[in-house]
């Protein structure tokens, strides 16, 4: 026998060190009633032939009841599945007593509200110490877009977040999502006019970049894809012209005089009409960026600093009015993509290089994203946001 250099507290240690999603495996049973049980050991096998497997524990009083079944279903649970999760680890007489589920086209339960399913046929079972090795063929699958997985950790239950998010960014999924579908559009733009496009929209009390494409050949990114903005002016502008009107309000109640409410209601107007918005480069913008990269802020207002305060709230209004703006001046151009109910989904930010050679560039600039907008926004849905 190996001697083994660890004991099994160590293994299980270690091993929970590794995190994984969380699924149901359901089937039922030879009596007709749906039985399951909670596995964190599912993973996908092959691609062709479509296999997926999980490994049961020999000592499972579950196991057994699902192998007398020809299929099984696995039930991708969705973060706010916790309680399902539980209930399928226990070892309660009916778990499904008050879990609502229909079948799959096996018959085998899908359970409500799942992030994903995948229905199978059983194929094999292999032996593996104190467990075993279950080989399910696929046979139908569907997930749900806009649900996020639960996820299991030494001994915890979270959710998913990206290395440039925070685990509140939950809510960024339908954005993101739309975001995804204007991706080939803005490498398009990103390669035609040699520039950065970037995907952003307001989410909670904040803009949040939401993709982004193209750099610049200094290596220079105007910012990092996932990072948060608070919405104090001129902070969010650009996006101003297509948000409800209490978004707008509340932004505009942070402007510091009434004559400057009023130079910005009036651009936020002129931006709707015209459907694009624009930014003129500033020194004061280009620090404050700066500021907020480097410091990788949650760019909420609580987090920002007195100096950096101090910095926005003495921005000069340089935004959006591209008729007394100079061409040359204007570095970033923004264009809405919205629902057909005409909510904003996102909007298409184009940063350019250099200056603007004159008004045709810009008229160019604006066209093509016009253009790339209109692509997208045929593609969703009102339900997408
Ligand atoms: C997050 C999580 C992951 C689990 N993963 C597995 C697994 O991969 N294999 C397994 O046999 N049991 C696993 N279990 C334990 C079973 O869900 C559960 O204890 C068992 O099905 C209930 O006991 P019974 O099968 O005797 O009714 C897991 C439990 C939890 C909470």
């Amino acid at each position: 026998m190996t001697r083994m250099t660890f004991d099994s507290n160590q293994f299980r240690q270690v091993l929970g060190q590794y995190p994984t999603g969380v699924c149901i495996i359901a089937a039922l049973g030879t009596d007709g009633k749906p039985v399951g049980m909670t596995v964190g050991s599912f993973s996908s096998v092959s691609l062709d032939p479509p296999l997926v497997g999980f490994m049961p524990a020999k000592s499972s009083t579950t196991w057994p009841k699902l192998r007398d079944s020809p299929t099984f279903c696995v039930n991708v649970l969705s973060v706010d599945q916790v309680e399902v999760c539980r209930t399928f680890a226990s070892k309660a007489a009916d778990k499904f007593q008050e879990v609502p589920w229909r079948p799959a086209s096996s018959g085998s339960p899908v359970i409500e509200g799942v992030a994903a399913y995948i229905d199978c046929d059983l194929a094999e079972v292999l032996d593996a110490g104190d467990h075993e090795i279950v080989i399910g063929r696929v046979r139908e699958l569907e997930f749900a877009a806009s649900a996020m997985p639960l996820l299991f950790f030494r001994g915890g239950y979270g959710g998913f977040a990206t290395s440039a998010m925070t685990a509140s960014d939950v809510d960024l999924f339908d954005h993101l999502r739309i975001a995804d579908a204007a991706r080939s559009e803005m490498d398009a733009l990103a390669s035609r006019f040699d520039c950065q496009v970037v995907a952003s929209s307001v989410v909670g009390e904040a803009v949040v970049l939401l993709a982004s494409a193209g750099e610049f050949a200094d290596g220079t990114s105007w910012s990092t894809v996932g990072q948060r903005f608070p919405l104090v002016p001129p902070m969010g502008a650009p996006l101003m012209a297509w948000q409800p009107p209490p978004t707008v309000e509340a932004w505009l109640a942070r402007v510091k005089t009434d004559d400057e409410r009023r130079v910005w209601r009036e651009r936020i107007r002129e931006d709707r009409d015209r459907g694009y918005s624009v930014m003129v480069e500033s020194t004061h913008l280009a620090w404050f960026t700066e500021q907020i990269n480097r410091r990788e802020l949650s760019a909420m207002i609580s987090a920002l600093t007195a100096e950096q305060r101090r910095a926005l709230a003495e921005l000069p209004v340089k935004h959006g009015d591209s008729t007394a703006a100079p061409a040359g001046s204007i570095r970033r151009i923004f264009v809405p993509v919205t629902t057909s109910d005409g909510a904003l989904a996102v909007a298409i930010g184009l940063r350019l290089a250099r200056p603007m050679a004159g008004p045709e560039q810009l008229e160019s600039c604006v066209t093509a994203l016009k253009e790339a907008a209109l692509r997208v926004a045929i593609t969703l849905d009102p339900a997408d946001l």
